[in-house]
């Protein structure tokens, strides 16, 4: 497999998502059952308990390769914690988020760990971007907003020879893109755009909603789940954006994360 090809879970995953059809596949259903609650995930969650998913580890036996790939992962977010506490928290805080919505759409656990993965490492590229820039408490000037706009590019620049069993790489290429071709780099839409960015697109989103950033002030929860469901389908995956408010309507809380979760 080249670096960056998506797996072929991936692609099934993407594949079902994309044509908005409801099959679905087995997860760590115990651990479902506690973080959802919304009517169109219990359904899911039904089909999902009569499938059995191909991938499914047993807990606590990872082989020497994948641990490596867990090491790796881990050692390149803390490069943007050495660099950047602010981006390094925003990463593990989407990274959580990204996570908990990839579960509540019953991807398999594989997927669900390489999309955790992804959010970890997705503003890798702001390890190129000017400090002082991404400390600014004024509006950006154009110019400006280039460079920022370029950490896309650069994580993936970063990324892409790592032979990650997950498309991170791409994953981080493409978290700024949108379904009508709105975003950047690339102005993809909504059929070439992975899945696996788009959970995380959506996760940065209300993250940075719901946090303060150094321009201004927190927004809230509430008005980032407001954001996001008034653009569902047009610029988010409706999907996505589904799953993301039925957890945060089960009780679902950011506050939470304060170390790297483990698989
Ligand atoms: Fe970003």
């Amino acid at each position: 497999m080249s670096p960056n090809q998506p797996t072929t879970l991936t692609v099934k995953a993407v594949a079902h998502w994309n044509s908005g059809s409801e099959t679905t596949a087995n997860s760590d259903f115990d651990s479902l059952t506690r973080i959802s609650s919304g009517s169109n995930t219990k359904s899911l969650q039904k089909k999902a308990g009569e499938l059995k998913s191909p991938n499914t580890k047993q807990p606590g036996i990872l082989s020497v390769e994948s641990r490596i790939q867990t090491q790796a992962i881990q050692a390149l977010a803390r490069v943007s914690e050495t660099r950047d506490l602010y981006t390094f928290s925003h990463q593990r805080r989407v990274a959580y988020l990204a996570k908990h919505i990839a579960s509540q759409m019953l991807l398999y656990p594989d997927q669900v760990e390489g999309i955790y993965f992804a959010g970890l490492l997705h503003d890798i590229g702001k390890i190129g971007v000017p400090g002082e820039i991404l400390c600014k408490t004024s509006k950006l000037n154009i110019d400006e907003v280039r460079l920022v706009r370029r950490h896309c590019e650069i994580g993936y620049h970063i990324l892409k020879d790592i032979e990650f069993t997950w498309p991170i790489a791409l994953a981080a290429l493409q978290h700024h893109e949108r379904l009508d071709g709105s975003g950047y780099p690339q102005s993809l839409t909504a059929k070439d755009i992975i899945l696996e960015a788009k959970i995380v697109a959506i996760a940065d989103v209300v993250e940075a909603m719901a946090s303060a950033r150094p321009y201004r002030p927190m927004m809230g929860v509430a008005y980032a789940l407001n954001e996001i469901v008034s653009k569902q389908g047009t610029v988010y995956e409706k999907a996505v954006v589904a799953a993301c408010v039925d957890l945060f309507s089960a009780g679902f809380r950011l506050n939470s994360v304060d170390k790297f979760s483990s698989f």
